[in-house]
């Protein structure tokens, strides 16, 4: 008897195993898809569509009949073959990529939009379509609540090392019944030993939850294709900021390491000490990932295959014409005309011209910066095609947070936006101040350790593979990975309001290392790029005392590990669409990694608290509520505006007023700042029993 799976489901089938044929059998449901004509099959398998459908057909759990429509003019996007590498980074595969979105955002009605996704399918590159299917489902009205399966899951040779596949493949043919399967472990430090000190921050650069995160957040932001999705509220400004608090976080990680703060890649011709060999393949393109050895020198992009021209020269022009424009405080847009760069609005500018995305004011002259960097690191070893060479992890948003070089080139982005803002007027106290509010007291409490006291460990938990590799027979394999973990802790603070009135107000708490690199003490205008977001949040505060008590799962910024894994076939019948879990929500920081590892025996951090007036905090949003309020810190609302009206980043983002020199100095009544330690335990949890297979 064929089950029904919802229509949501349907669509996600075509998600996975993306280099199998749509009418092989997909999904625990064995859910195959029914095409109108033989006009669907590729070529290869027209002659033999009869056959296909007996042999296909009926083991088929659930039957999804595709209606016929006029198929659709790809041959843009069939340019790139099925086994070649594909990054959004080569503006000849963004062009592609766009095309293909906008084919699949034009389908008038969900059935013509499945239609067309299954054509599509398999005549095109599969991690283009990947890309672009799951664009168009987080963008269109009639599947904008699907929950995407995580890319790990679609394409696991992105996030783990490829020696897990060969044994996933013995442990799937040897053991038929699934759940009899043993996890195939994967050890901490596969992808270099402590001879590279930089090896020592390899847990958060390799974490799967932090890939995960980037790259669903550029899918929620893509910088290339029709308008409407790119042109969202403050896209360029939380390009800055979501980017500037990784760069927070890596910096952070690197002080509790011994390391010291990223360099900034700011010299084009100098030799890239960091190597990287990332133990990844990229098996669709039947390649392993390219590696990159130390000291390599950039070089002139020459690359008929990737329709790709350009020389160091370019980037460092691009680079000088943006630090004027910074320095003058305009831009040139593309009629020629001068357009200042606002205290709110200038950052907005600048984070689309940097990128840069399709909004960018004028890309004949600012180009293609951040991008093509990118792109230029990643192909350093070939950069004429030469050697049929195919790029390092850096040069794909899925992988790219691997490689130490990455958060070097970011460093230098991240300076030009801080360049930027610098030249902003400082806050004042009124800016700063909450009249009437005093924060009296401040503490972290977490179960079982001394006040102020935060503990990280590792994990392990298994992830399951089967969705991503042509495995027969079938059924779920496990990989176990170990990450880092903290143990839950709450926020207890306490406010004064001094008034005779409910005031509100938005809690805002940062962390940042207590001393620099040196063990010194820091400068605030040094300590402030530093702090990292824990929190925000909106209050009511009663008159005379408060005692808010926060958790630490509650926070802004993060998802869950269940809402990044959670099994898509899960959704039972029957749940409620509040309790659904939705696109935007795939967004957000790895919960497990919101705090950073710390050190044995302590690591000094000051932990800041403020609660800033909500007169000019409040955003007026269009009416209804966001279905997804989780992690709006980095991944803001959809279809809402972004939901603090302050400049992101602040009360940080600016360089203090005259006479601040610490942090101390900086406090207004409404702040307080406490001393906090992190304290690592190296002990390892098993996974969790909800890990286990299914029965
Ligand atoms: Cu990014
Ligand atoms: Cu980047």
């Amino acid at each position: 008897m064929a089950q029904t799976a919802s229509t949501q489901q349907q669509m996600l089938y075509l998600l996975e195993r993306p280099k199998e044929p749509f009418f092989i059998p997909k999904g625990d449901r064995n859910a195959v898809f029914e095409a109108p004509n033989n006009e669907y099959l590729v070529e290869r398998f027209r002659p033999l569509a009869d056959e296909l459908g007996t042999r296909f057909g009926e083991d088929a759990g659930v039957r999804i009949r595709v209606g016929q429509i006029t198929v659709p003019d790809i041959s843009l996007p069939m340019q790139l073959g099925r086994n070649e590498f594909f990054s959004l980074f080569i503006p000849y595969h963004r062009e592609m990529a766009g095309r293909l979105i906008s084919v699949l955002m034009g389908m008038r009605n969900y059935d013509d939009f499945l239609s067309a996704s299954v054509f599509c399918r398999d005549r095109v590159n599969p991690y283009m379509f990947v890309y672009a299917l799951s664009v168009a489902i987080l963008h269109r009205n009639d599947t904008k609540n699907l929950r995407l399966p995580p890319l790990s899951e679609i394409f696991p040779d992105k996030y783990l090392d490829s020696r897990v596949f060969p044994k996933a493949r013995e442990e799937a043919n040897v053991v038929q019944e699934a759940s009899s399967r043993i996890p195939i472990e994967i050890q901490r430090d596969y992808t270099a030993s402590d001879l590279d000190i930089e090896h020592r921050v390899a847990y958060f650069r390799e974490d799967i939850g932090i890939n995960l995160h980037h790259w669903h957040w550029h899918l929620v932001y893509p910088f290339n294709g029709p308008r409407e999705i790119v042109n969202k509220d403050r896209r360029g400004e939380l390009f800055y900021y979501m980017h500037q608090q990784i760069q927070a976080r890596y910096n952070f990680e690197r002080f509790c390491n011994g390391l010291g703060r990223v360099k900034r890649l700011h010299d084009f011709r100098e030799p890239i000490p960091e190597g990287y060999f990332s133990k990844l393949d990229n098996t669709m393109a039947s390649r392993v990932y390219a590696s990159r050895p130390a000291n390599m020198v950039l070089q002139d992009i020459n690359r008929d295959v990737d329709q790709l021209v350009f020389d160091i020269q370019d980037l460092e022009r691009w680079r000088d014409r943006i630090i004027e424009a910074i320095q003058l405080g305009r831009v040139i847009n593309e009629k020629g005309e001068s357009v200042d760069l606002t205290e709110m609005g200038g950052i907005d500018i600048i984070g689309n011209m940097v990128e840069a995305s399709i909004l960018t004011i004028n890309r004949n002259l600012y180009g293609d910066l951040h991008n093509f960097g990118h792109v230029v690191i990643g192909i350093c070893h070939d950069p004429d095609f030469r050697h049929l060479e195919t790029y390092t992890p850096v040069a794909d948003p899925s992988t790219a947070m691997r490689d130490p070089v990455f958060y070097r080139l970011h460093a230098f982005v991240d300076e030009l936006f801080h360049m930027h803002k610098r030249t902003l007027p400082r806050y004042t106290t009124a800016q700063l101040d909450y009249p009437g509010i005093r924060v009296t007291g401040l503490e972290v409490i977490t179960k079982g350790r001394n006040k102020n006291e935060l503990a990280t460990y590792w994990q392990k938990r298994d992830v399951d593979l089967s969705r991503g590799v042509d495995f027969s027979p079938r059924g779920a394999v496990f990989a176990r990975i170990t990450h880092l973990q903290h143990e839950p802790f709450i926020f207890r603070i306490q406010v004064e309001n001094g008034t005779n009135a409910v005031q509100t107000g938005t809690v805002r708490i940062f962390m940042a290392p207590k001393f620099d690199e040196r063990k010194l003490s820091m400068l605030f205008r040094d300590q402030r790029i530093l702090f990292i977001e824990l929190d925000k949040f909106i209050v009511e505060l009663k008159p005379k005392v408060n005692v808010i008590e926060r958790a630490s799962s509650q926070n802004s910024l993060t998802i869950p590990w269940e809402r990044t894994f959670r099994d898509l076939e899960t959704n039972t019948p029957g749940t409620t669409p509040e309790s659904q879990p939705f696109s935007y929500c795939g967004c957000g920081w790895p919960e497990h990694m919101l705090i950073p590892k710390g050190a044995p025996g302590g690591f000094p951090c000051e932990l800041f608290v403020m609660v800033s007036n909500i007169k000019d905090d409040l955003v007026q949003q269009p009416k209804g509520q966001s279905a997804c309020p989780n992690a709006a810190s980095f991944c803001g609302l959809r279809d809402q505006k972004y939901p603090d009206k302050r400049s992101m980043g602040y009360p940080f983002d600016r360089m203090p007023r005259t006479g601040v020199d610490i942090l101390s100095q900086f406090l207004t009544p409404n702040m307080m700042v406490t001393d906090v330690s992190i304290h690592h335990f190296d002990r390892t949890e098993p996974p969790p029993a909800t890990d286990k297979p299914k029965q």
